[in-house]
């Protein structure tokens, strides 16, 4: 299963609205095509929404028909501030943008024919860096894995949310591959049932041993003992470590901290904001009422109910145990240790 993939000059997306009853793929031919798939959710998950505005960037440069560099670096940065106005949260996508569009200003290309063909292979670096990078976060993890653990996880931190493998469902993987005996327990995670539609299907797909529940019963298992340690993905990290993610896993991190459970957050360095110092910066996006009104396509709250709809929340450093990123563990006094990471 692959999430996107570039065939026949075009972007091809699983279609994640739709998993797991169907299995479809949708071709993105243009840049405002790769747009609509972001912000309608066909394409979700931080670094598969990164890498997908690349390939969506690289689109939009394939189909400008000046000649000229300088307009077309120009009337690029347009396309980049369109795909940017997506989604708000996962910093991921902003930073590809960043690195599409500076890949293209520092190009030596005397043509535009060559900026296009640049812009194309930044595209598939950025897809296949994410690949290895989930690889590493798999490999780091794994050593925080006990035998026989039995673990949390919310939202969808997979091979969907990311070029492949995943990051929180990398560290399962890494896990289950070196043969440990582990079992997980996914959060079903309304609004939009990441967890039972994608992470359930996902770990059934790799017969990793996975028991799903609605995300109320978190805390009943933990106080039953049946939680050994939660680990989830990442929207946006800030640089004293409070992290975005999906809405919900700030609840988890504090029954965890309840239970004395360890809560780790797995995501690659392209998710890490070094420019904000806090998660009280961290733009939080809101969707429509109707997600929150209906289950999978049926509603079930009444027709003109007041609605609030946040994706995402942020967890604040104090209850993250430990950040595994594609360079190694760390662990607070987080200030200091992502500092290291970048040096
Ligand atoms: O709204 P979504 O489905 O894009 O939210 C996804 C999450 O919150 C993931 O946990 C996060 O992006 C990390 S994906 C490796």
């Amino acid at each position: 299963m692959e999430t996107m993939k570039w065939e026949d000059g075009s972007l091809k997306l699983l279609d994640q609205t739709k998993l797991p009853l169907e299995v479809n793929y949708v071709a993105c031919k243009t840049a405002e095509e790769v747009a609509d798939a972001i912000k309608s959710m066909k394409v979700r998950g931080a670094p598969a929404i990164g890498a997908a505005a690349a390939y969506g960037l690289a689109l939009g440069g394939f189909g400008l028909c000046t000649d000229d560099p300088v307009d077309f670096k120009r009337e690029l940065k347009q396309i980049s501030d369109m795909l940017a106005a997506t989604r708000p949260t996962a910093v991921n996508l902003f930073w590809a943008l960043r690195r599409m569009v500076d890949t293209a200003e520092k190009a030596s290309a005397n043509s535009v024919s060559e900026l296009k063909d640049i812009l194309l292979q930044e595209a598939e670096a950025i897809f296949m860096e994410d690949l290895e990078m989930n690889r590493s976060i798999g490999r780091f993890g794994n050593e925080l894995i006990p035998e026989g653990a039995r673990i949390l996880t919310h939202c969808n931190a997979g091979a969907l949310a990311t070029a492949g493998f995943g990051t929180a469902l990398g560290v399962i993987r890494a896990a289950h591959e070196t043969g440990k005996n582990i079992q997980v327990f996914a959060d079903e995670t309304r609004p939009l049932l990441q967890g039972a539609r994608l992470t359930a299907w996902e770990l059934v797909q790799d017969k990793i041993p996975v028991t799903l529940i609605t995300d109320n019963m978190a805390g009943y298992l933990m106080k039953k003992g049946m939680i050994d340690l939660a680990v989830v993905g990442a929207d946006r990290i800030t640089a004293n470590g409070d992290v975005a993610n999906k809405i919900g896993t700030y609840t988890v991190a504090v029954l965890c901290k309840e239970h004395n459970i360890p809560f780790y957050v797995a995501a690659p360095i392209s998710t890490i904001d070094m420019k904000l110092d806090s998660g009280d910066d961290i733009p939080i996006e809101e969707r429509e009422s109707i997600e929150v009104t209906s289950v999978f396509g049926q509603v079930v709250a009444p027709k003109d109910v007041k609605v609030f709809n946040p994706a995402f929340d942020v967890t604040p450093n104090e209850l993250v145990t430990a950040i595994i990123t594609d360079r190694g563990v760390v662990r607070p006094h987080y200030k200091e240790n992502l500092l290291k990471i970048f040096s």
